[in-house]
Formats: structure tokens, sequence, C-alpha cells
């Protein structure tokens, strides 16, 4: 028995169900309880904070130089020996999300993004310890000074009366939770995929992948999951991710650099997975590159 069927969960597969399922006016994202994160809601007030955040994201395309930059410098200070999550994915992500954000991230905020679980307290009535690192995100962000970037947007969307103070302080989080989350394990698979099974597009290997491997939708039987696994990684209607470009733009540029780093050949050594329901990622993989011949 899964996890989803251990809570009572409907699971929808297949690719045309699951659009019809992600398209479908009877399903909803909002769990009750009036939600203000973009995520756990639809209607007028998911439409309006949705807006918002796209277009802070809207500003990281093109991935701007001086983010290519970074991520091209994690990669090179690589060196010969690293662990695909700690060394790539994680920096890589970071450098993202810290734009995203306009923020400079401490390890410290990333550790807590990581133990943030989104949207996953329907399996089981509540994840305290997700909770309680959103909350502390969303007291630290509040009290974060900005430069240009997304906290400084989503503060002056609050001013000019687009979002309520509920919903400054939360989206804010989810912003950065998003960012993070699927990148961080998509880059990480995607590096494995590249050190055991050679090069593929980005857009193959995140649908091959699909981080996000589940989304949960409320209906008039109770809660469903509806699978992404059949070639919609990034979801599909009002709640598609709003990130994609900017997930498939950074992943390229990551994944470019990282082909250099490997393409003399390298030896994996041991993977270990997470073994979250919902996101799907790895929790280490340790690669150590073959010394170049000549
Ligand atoms: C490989 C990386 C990524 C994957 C696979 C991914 C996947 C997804 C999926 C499946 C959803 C839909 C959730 C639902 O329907 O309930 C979503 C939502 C979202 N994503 Fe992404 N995402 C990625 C990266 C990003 C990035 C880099 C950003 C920001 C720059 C971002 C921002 C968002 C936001 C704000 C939402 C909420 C949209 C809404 O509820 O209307 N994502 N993402």
């Amino acid at each position: 028995m899964d996890e989803f069927e251990r809570h009572g969960i409907g699971v929808v597969s297949g690719r045309d169900a699951c659009a019809r399922a992600l398209r479908s006016p009877a399903l909803t994202s909002d769990p009750g309880g009036g939600s203000p994160s973009a995520l756990l809601r639809d209607g007028d007030g998911h439409t309006r904070v949705r807006a918002v955040l796209r277009e802070i994201i809207a500003g990281l395309e093109p991935v701007p130089a001086s983010v290519r930059a970074s991520i091209e410098d994690v990669v090179a200070g690589l060196g010969t020996s690293f662990d695909l999550v700690h060394d790539f994915a994680r920096p890589v992500a970071g450098v993202v999300t810290s734009a995203v954000l306009g923020v400079d991230l401490d390890d410290g905020f990333l550790d807590r993004l990581e133990a943030t679980t989104a949207n996953l307290d329907v399996l089981g009535g509540g994840d305290r310890a997700g909770q309680a690192a959103a909350f502390r995100l969303a007291v630290q962000l509040s009290r974060t000074p900005a430069g240009p970037g997304g906290l400084t947007a989503l503060r002056e969307a609050h001013a000019a009366g687009r979002l309520d103070e509920d919903e400054l302080m939360i989206n804010a989080v989810v912003l950065a939770h998003a960012a993070y989350e699927n990148s961080l394990n998509f880059l990480a698979c995607a590096g494995l995929e590249l050190a055991t099974s050679g090069p593929r597009t980005v857009r193959e290997l995140v649908t091959a992948i699909c981080p996000a491997r589940y989304v949960v939708r409320f209906g008039p039987d109770g809660p469903v999951a509806i699978s992404l696994a059949d070639g919609l990684p990034f979801g599909l209607g009002r709640h598609a991710c709003p990130g994609s470009g900017v997930a498939v733009a950074e992943g390229e540029i990551a994944v470019t650099a990282l082909a250099k780093v490997l393409d003399g050949g390298c030896r994996v050594g041991e993977v270990r997975w997470k073994t979250h329901p919902i996101f799907h990622g790895l929790a280490s993989a340790h690669v150590v590159v073959s010394e170049k011949q000549g």
C-alpha cells in the first residue's frame, strides 16, 4: 500500500486523465481553511496572487548574466570529487532562489526551505516540522532587508493594496520554496543521469525525472493525487508552474557546465534517495571525476 492509499487519497494517472483532472473546475487546490498561499487556493484570490508572482519571475527571463556567472562559478569550483546534491544542485538552486527573492540566502535558510513541505499536510493532517520551518522562514523574510527583486516586489504589491498582510508573509516563502525544492531535486537527478547515461536535453531530463511526482487536489469525494510522471513535469492548468522557463534555463546553464566537468568520465559512489511521496530527489550521490589522459 502506498502513502496515498494509507491516507485514503485516490490517485489519478495516465496523461489524458491527469490533464483533464488538472483542468477540471470540480477539483480545487484549496483544502479549506482559507490559506493565503497561491498553491493552496483557487478563484480570484489565486489569480491575483499568481499575477504578482508571475511578474517577479519574469525578472529572471532571460536569466541575468550575473546569475549565469554565479551558476558557472559553482560548477567551476567542484574539483574532482564532489556530491551532486550538496556541492552542485543545492548551491545552484540557492543562487537562483536568492536571485528570485533579491536576498542573500545562507545555509540555515536553505536547510529550513528543505524542511518546508508546501502542500503536504494533506497526508496525515499536519506536518508540524514543515509548518514550523515555513513559519520561521516567513518571519525571517519579513525582517530581511531586500534589494531589487521578488521580496521588494511583494512588499510593493502589499503597499499598493494588491496583497494583504498574510499573502505577503506566506507567498514570500511559497516563492522561495517553489523556486528551490523542485530545482534542487531536478538538478541533482540530472547530474546523476549525466554521470551514468550521458548527455540529454534539459526538456527530456525534466520529463523523465519529474521531480514533483504528484499534485494534490480536493473534490467532492475527498482529496486526489494527480500524477505528473506521464509527461507533465510542470503541471497544467491554473497552477501550472510559472517558473518553468527559469527552471529550464537554469538547468541548461548548470547541466552544460557539469557536462564539461564530466566529459572525461567519472565514477559514481554511493547513491541515496529521498523518500518523500511527492518530491522525488536524491539525498546524496558522490562523484569522482576520472583523471584526464595525456
Ligand atoms: C525543475 C524545476 C521545477 C519543477 C519541476 C516545477 C514544478 C512545478 C509544478 C508541478 C507546479 C504546480 C503545482 C500545483 O499544480 O499544485 C509548480 C508551481 C509553481 N512553481 Fe514550479 N517547478 C520548478 C521550478 C520553479 C522555479 C525555478 C520557480 C520560480 C522561479 C517556480 C515557481 C513556481 C510557483 C510560484 C508555483 C505556484 C503556482 C501556482 O500555484 O499558481 N518553479 N511548479
